[in-house]
């Protein structure tokens, strides 16, 4: 029997990327997704891609009554958790809205699983909780130190599931800590086009590729690192999707697990701005700017406890994720986004 998954923010970015790698690898996808930041179309392009039309409810995760109904009418085997707001700044400008989006919508989430007997949770955690590294790589155990709202109701998310876990050794409780998801899914039909100006360096790149920006800002030309700009250890998103279905294959006994997903290499803003000129064969224009607030100069994963326990490894290099996110860019262009 297929088991059923419920994918909390399956229309988003990360969601739907792991939603077609479950669906292909032979479950039932259940996406529950409010929509504040995705698109009802990425639900029938998950059908393109995989032939399979996930069951999908509009409702947000705070609606209890609403997400009690949806666990009524299905049996839900495990949940895979990704609905939540993910912008550093916005964030700092509004707290409130971070918490309450966030951390409600988990307790929520966990009450209705318990009601219904589901024991199994995988969290969309970032490596943002640890902050400042203490040490490079960043293994699971270093010290756990966000700098933001964001970064703390991750950080406090973990806790919550550290503790449920506690009162109910039976659970199995996976904490996925992402470095940086980068790429689009190799059909061009889902990926990450952010409306507005983007936060993240790979969309502002194919921003200016495509000529909606004029220029590429580097953040920073004096850091301690070889080409003295920042450091950071990017992930194909496909890889990402993989390693949790990897997750939920491989962890089928009790425990609270913690994994580092990234490659265990950290690229240059400089390495990353070349890789994607050559993915889209045009040379991008480029302006050195000053730090932007708040950033590290380097970082990047220990991915060894995740290769070891869970046998997982990222597949995909640089060039592959800008090549994929150039792909992608020229569909939405082709379909007139
Ligand atoms: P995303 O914004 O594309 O996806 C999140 C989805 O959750 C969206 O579709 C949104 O509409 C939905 N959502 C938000 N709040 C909701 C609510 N209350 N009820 C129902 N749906 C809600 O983001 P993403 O990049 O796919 O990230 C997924 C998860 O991974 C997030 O929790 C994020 O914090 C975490 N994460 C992301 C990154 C990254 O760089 N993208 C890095 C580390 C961790
Ligand atoms: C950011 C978030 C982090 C989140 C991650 C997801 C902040 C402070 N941190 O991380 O919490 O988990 O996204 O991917 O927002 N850069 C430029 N020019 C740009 C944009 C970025 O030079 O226009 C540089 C940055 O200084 C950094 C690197 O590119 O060195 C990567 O930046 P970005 O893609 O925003 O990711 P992070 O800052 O690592």
């Amino acid at each position: 029997m297929k088991k059923n998954i419920l994918v909390t923010g399956g229309a988003g970015y990360i969601g739907s990327h792991t939603s077609v790698e479950l669906i292909n690898a032979g479950y039932n996808v259940i996406i529950v997704d409010n929509l504040i930041n995705s698109d009802m179309e990425v639900i029938d392009r998950i059908k393109e891609i995989t032939g399979t039309l996930p069951l999908f409810y509009q409702i947000d995760i705070r609606d209890e009554k609403a997400l009690d109904e949806i666990f009524k009418i299905n049996k839900i085997d495990a949940v895979i958790h990704f609905a939540g707001l993910k912008a550093v700044g916005e964030s700092c400008i509004n707290p409130v809205l971070y918490y309450d989006n966030n951390i409600m919508s988990t307790l929520v989430l966990l009450k209705v699983m318990k009601k219904y007997n589901v024991g199994t949770i995988v969290f969309s955690s970032s490596a943002t909780v640890y902050g400042e590294p203490e040490r490079l790589p960043l293994d699971e155990d270093c010290a756990l130190n966000p700098n933001s709202p964001y970064g703390r109701s991750k950080l406090m998310i973990e806790q919550i599931l550290k503790d449920i876990y506690s009162a109910n050794k039976e659970m199995i409780v996976v904490v996925l800590r992402y470095f940086n998801p980068v790429g689009a899914h190799k059909s061009g039909l889902i990926g990450e086009n952010p409306k507005g100006i983007p936060n993240n360096l790979t969309p502002y790149l194919a921003k200016v590729a495509t000529g909606e920006l004029s220029c590429v800002n580097v953040f920073g030309h004096d850091y301690n690192t070889p080409d003295k700009t920042g450091v950071r250890d990017y992930i194909h998103v496909c890889d990402l999707a993989r390693g949790h279905v990897i997750a939920v294959e491989k962890l089928l006994s009790s425990g609270y697990y913690v994994y580092n997903l990234g490659t265990g290499r950290g690229y240059s803003v400089l390495e990353v701005i070349a890789a994607f000129e050559r993915a889209c064969n045009k040379t991008l224009p480029v302006k050195f700017t000053d730090r932007r607030p708040g950033d590290i100069a380097s970082y990047y994963a220990s991915p060894i406890k995740a290769e070891k326990e869970l046998g997982f490894k990222a597949k995909y290099n640089l060039d592959d994720m800008c090549a994929s996110l150039w792909n992608f860019m020229l569909t939405e262009k082709s379909r007139g986004k």
